[in-house]
C-alpha cells in the first residue's frame, strides 16, 4: 500500500488509548477545548494498558533483588521478567544484556563510560545533544550533516577508513530524527561500521515509539531508548546489546546491587566483586515501576501491531504533510528530501513569523501543544535553518519577513495516540493564523512566548 493510498483511506485504524485524551485547557480567547498534544517526540502521554498494568501492580510493589518478603520476590520476578520482555521487544541476541536505565541520555552516558580505553568514537553533527556529547574521554570525529542515507554512509566509510584501523571505535547514529523523523540507513551504517571493526550503537528513542526496531536483523552491537517516549513515562530507559564491554567496564555508579562481594583486606582497604550481569550498571534499588512500565508498553505495541501502527501514522504524516503543502509560507524542514521515510516528526518554520511566537498561538488560541526552538540539536537545526549560532529569536513582533530565515523552528510530533482530530485542528490552525494573524497579542517572559493578559 503506497503512502498516497493511505492519505485518502477514511481511517486506518483507531488511535490506542492513551491518558490525558479527555483532558481541557482554557483558551485565551474564551472556552475550553480537548488538549492536542502534539509533541509526542518530547514526551508521549502513557497508554492507558501501561497506567492500568502499573496501578494493578502498585499495591503488590516491593524492594526488589533485596527482601525475603513475598512482594520483594514477586517485584524480583517482575523486574527480571520485564528485562526479558525488552529483550524479545528489541529482538536481542542471545548473550545480549539488558540495562535498565534513567533515559536514552543515561543510556548513551552509560555506554560512553565504558568505552574500551582509547576508543574512537564517530557521530554526526546531526544528532541529538544526547548523542553528540557523552563521549567526553573518547578521541571524537563529528561528521558533517549527509544530504541523503546514502552520503551518510558514504561519509562514515571515509571516515572509518582513516582511522587508527587497530584501536576500539564506535559510531553512534539515530535511527530517526527527532527533528525531521527522518529515517536514518541504520543496517547500511552497521555493515559500515562493521567492515572497518568499529561498533555501532543506535539511538532508537524516536524510533522505537514508532517502528519495531530488531538488534538481530539491524545488526547494531547496542541500542538505547527512553520509556517516556514509549508510553511509559515512569523515569526509566534501556541500554541493550553485547555484554563484553560493559562486563569489562567499571560499574556506572558504584554501591549495593551492582556488587556481589564486599569483603575488608588486611590493609584496611576494601576489595568488591562486581556483578557482571547488567545488575553490574544498575546500583542502588532499581526503579522496577518504571522498568514495568517499559514492558507494558512493549508488549502493548506488540499485540497492537506494528504494521497496523505504521499505517496509521504514515496516514497522518501524510495528512499534515498534504495539509501544510497547501500553505506556501510554511517550510517543512529535512537534510534527506521531501520524500524522504520519517516517523510523526516535522519541523517547520512560517515565513514572516517567530516560531516561539506561532507555538505559543497554537497553544494559547487552539489548545495544540507543540515545541519549538532548536530541539537539543542545536547544530542540525542551524544547519537546515542556515542560520548563525550566535543569534537567537525573540518573540513578540514577528523576527523574520517573508523569504527571511528564521532563528528556530516549530516541531510538530504524533503517535499511537493521536486522533485525526488534533491534526484536522493543527492545519486548521496553522491556516488560520498564517492567513489572518494571531488573535491575542504575546509578550516574552522567563525566555518563553506568552500570552499578555496585562490588557
Ligand atoms: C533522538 C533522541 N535521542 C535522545 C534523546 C534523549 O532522550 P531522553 O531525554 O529521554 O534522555 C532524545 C530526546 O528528545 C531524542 O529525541
Amino acid at each position: 500500500m503506497s503512502v498516497s493510498t493511505l492519505a485518502t483511506a477514511p481511517s486506518v485504524c483507531a488511535p490506542l488509548p492513551v491518558l490525558g485524551r479527555d483532558v481541557t485547557v482554557p483558551l485565551v480567547t474564551g472556552g475550553e477545548v480537548t488538549y492536542a498534544a502534539l509533541d509526542y517526540a518530547a514526551s508521549a502521554p502513557a497508554l492507558q494498558r501501561v497506567w492500568d498494568d502499573v496501578a494493578a501492580y502498585a499495591p503488590y510493589y516491593g524492594s526488589v533483588h533485596r527482601g525475603a518478603g513475598y512482594l520483594s520476590q514477586l517485584s524480583t520476578d517482575l523486574f527480571e521478567n520485564a528485562r526479558r520482555t525488552v529483550a524479545e521487544f528489541l529482538d536481542c541476541r542471545a548473550g545480549d544484556q539488558v540495562v535498565f536505565t534513567r533515559s536514552t541520555t543515561d543510556s548513551l552516558n552509560l555506554l560512553a563510560a565504558a568505552l574500551p580505553a582509547g576508543c574512537q568514537v564517530f557521530v554526526f553533527e546531526t544528532e541529538h545533544h544526547a548523542a553528540l556529547l557523552p563521549w567526553r574521554g573518547a578521541r571524537v570525529t563529528y561528521l558533517d550533516a549527509p544530504s541523503s542515507p546514502r552520503q551518510a554512509v558514504e561519509m562514515l566509510e571515509r571516515a572509518l577508513a582513516d582511522r587508527d584501523p587497530y584501536g576500539p571505535a564506535l559510531v553512534c547514529v539515530t535511527g530517526a530524527s527527532n527533528v525531521t523523523g527522518e529515517l536514518w540507513p541504520v543496517r547500511e551504517l552497521a555493515a559500515a561500521a562493521h567492515a572497518h571493526g568499529a561498533r555501532i550503537v543506535l539511538d532508537a528513542a524516536q524510533l522505537a515509539p514508532h517502528h519495531p526496531v530488531s538488534v538481530a536483523d539491524l545488526d547494531v552491537d547496542w541500542v538505547a531508548f527512553s520509556g517516556h517516549k514509549l508510553y511509559a513515562p515512569f523515569g526509566s530507559g534501556v541500554l541493550a546489546g553485547r555484554a563484553d564491554w560493559l562486563r569489562e567496564a567499571e560499574p556506572y555508579l558504584a554501591g549495593g546491587g551492582a556488587s556481589r562481594k564486599v569483603s575488608r583486606r588486611e590493609d584496611g582497604g576494601v576489595d568488591v566483586e562486581w556483578h557482571e550481569s547488567a545488575a553490574r550498571h544498575e546500583a542502588g534499588s532499581p526503579n522496577v515501576i518504571g522498568a514495568y512500565a517499559i514492558a507494558s508498553a512493549c508488549k502493548a505495541l506488540t499485540e497492537a501491531g506494528f504494521d497496523t501502527l505504521v499505517a496509521r501514522e504514515q496516514y497522518l504524516i501524510e495528512k499534515v504533510r498534504a495539509g501544510l503543502a497547501e500553505v506556501p509560507e510554511v517550510r517543512i524542514l529535512s537534510l534527506f528530501g521531501d520524500d524522504a521515510p520519517r516517523v510523526g516528526v516535522l519541523s517547520f518554520v512560517v515565513d514572516g513569523w517567530n516560531s516561539s511566537h506561532f507555538a505559543a498561538a497554537l497553544s494559547a488560541e487552539y489548545g495544540i501543544g507543540v515545541r519549538d526552538g532548536l530541539f537539543c540539536a542545536h547544530p542540525l537545526v542551524r544547519t537546515l535553518l542556515g542560520s548563525d549560532p550566535q543569534t537567537q529569536g525573540e518573540c513578540g513582533a514577528p523576527e523574520a519577513a517573508p523569504g527571511e530565515r528564521s532563528l528556530n523552528a516549530i516541531r510538530v510530533s504524533f503517535g499511537a495516540g493521536t486522533p485525526d482530530e488534533h491534526v484536522e485542528r493543527f492545519l486548521r490552525a496553522v491556516k488560520e493564523l498564517v492567513a489572518d494573524g494571531a488573535r491575542w497579542s504575546y509578550r516574552t517572559e522567563d525566555g518563553r512566548c506568552v500570552p499578555d493578559t496585562s490588557a
